[in-house]
C-alpha cells in the first residue's frame, strides 16, 4: 500500500487530481465515489481538463452505488450528483457513465444487471472514500470481503452522516445499491481519499489494523495496488 501524506483536504484533492489525470491515458474504465470527500478531487480534475482542452471520450465510468428509491432525476441522487461535479463539464459520452439504477423495478434483478457490467467493463483505477464506520462503497461492518453489488441497509451513523445533504425534514434513504466488497478488489488499482479527523480511525485500521469485517476499508490490504492520499487529520492516529 502507498501512503501520500498530504497537509489537509485541498492538497489530498488536488494531489488526487493530479494523478487521476496523469493517469488517464491507462484508464479505459475509471470507478468513481461520491460523498463530501471527492468534491474538491472533481472540481480540481475538470479544472484541468478544462485548462488542457482535453477530450474523455475514451472513458467509461462506473459508480459505486446509489441510494434505492432515487430516481436519476432527483437532486440528492449519486446520478444528479455526478452530472453535477463532473459528468456535463466533460465531453465523456453519457452511454459510457454508469451508476446502479435506484429506481428500478426490481432492485436485486438490478444490482446484478449492474455487477456483471462492471465486471465486463474491469475499472483500471477506483477512487474510495471511506465511512466514519470503515465502509467503502457502502459495504458497512459486517459485510463479507467476497461480496458482490447488492442492496444494503445503511447503518444509522451513515444516514445520519448523509443526512448533511438532504433537506429539512426530507427522507434520507435508509438503502442503496453498491459494489460489492469483492467487486471492488477486481478494480487493477484503487485510490483512496480520506480527510479529517472523522476518517482516523478508519485509515488507522486500514494502515496499521488487523483485517476484520467489522472494519471492511481493512479488505485492501488485500490489494496489491492501493495508494491512499490522506490528510493530517485523518492521519492523527497513525502515528
Ligand atoms: C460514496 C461512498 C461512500 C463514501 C463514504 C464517505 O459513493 O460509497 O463510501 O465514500 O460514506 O462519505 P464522505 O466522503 O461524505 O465522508
Amino acid at each position: 500500500m502507498k501512503l501520500i501524506q498530504v497537509a489537509d483536504y485541498e492538497e489530498m484533492s488536488r494531489s488526487a487530481a493530479e494523478l487521476v489525470y496523469t493517469e488517464l491515458e491507462n484508464i479505459r474504465t475509471l470507478g468513481l465515489a461520491t460523498g463530501g470527500t471527492p468534491l474538491g478531487f472533481y472540481e480540481a480534475l475538470r479544472e484541468r481538463v478544462r485548462q488542457e482542452g482535453r477530450s474523455l471520450q475514451h472513458l467509461h465510468t462506473v459508480n459505486l452505488d446509489e441510494y434505492l428509491g432515487l430516481a436519476a432525476d432527483h437532486p440528492q441522487s449519486y446520478h444528479y450528483y455526478m452530472n453535477e461535479v463532473l459528468f456535463q463539464h466533460t465531453d465523456i459520452p453519457s452511454p459510457q457513465t454508469h451508476l446502479p439504477a435506484g429506481d428500478a423495478e426490481d432492485p436485486y434483478a438490478e444490482a446484478a444487471r449492474y455487477d456483471e457490467l462492471v465486471t465486463r467493463l474491469g475499472v483500471d483505477l477506483q477512487l474510495l472514500g471511506v465511512g466514519a464506520n470503515g465502509h467503502i462503497g457502502f459495504n458497512e461492518p459486517g459485510s463479507s470481503f467476497h461480496g458482490r453489488t447488492d442492496v444494503v441497509r445503511l447503518a444509522e451513523g451513515t444516514i445520519r452522516a448523509n443526512a448533511r445533504f438532504f433537506g429539512e425534514g426530507e427522507r434520507v434513504p435508509e438503502q442503496a445499491v453498491t459494489m460489492g466488497i469483492g467487486t471492488i478488489l477486481e478494480s487493477r488499482r484503487i485510490l483512496l481519499l480520506a480527510s479529517g479527523a472523522r476518517k482516523a480511525e478508519a485509515v488507522r485500521a486500514l494502515l496499521h489494523g488487523a483485517m476484520s469485517e467489522e472494519m471492511p476499508v481493512t479488505a485492501l490490504q488485500t490489494h496489491p495496488d492501493v495508494t491512499v492520499i490522506a490528510d493530517e487529520a485523518a492521519l492523527s492516529l497513525s502515528r
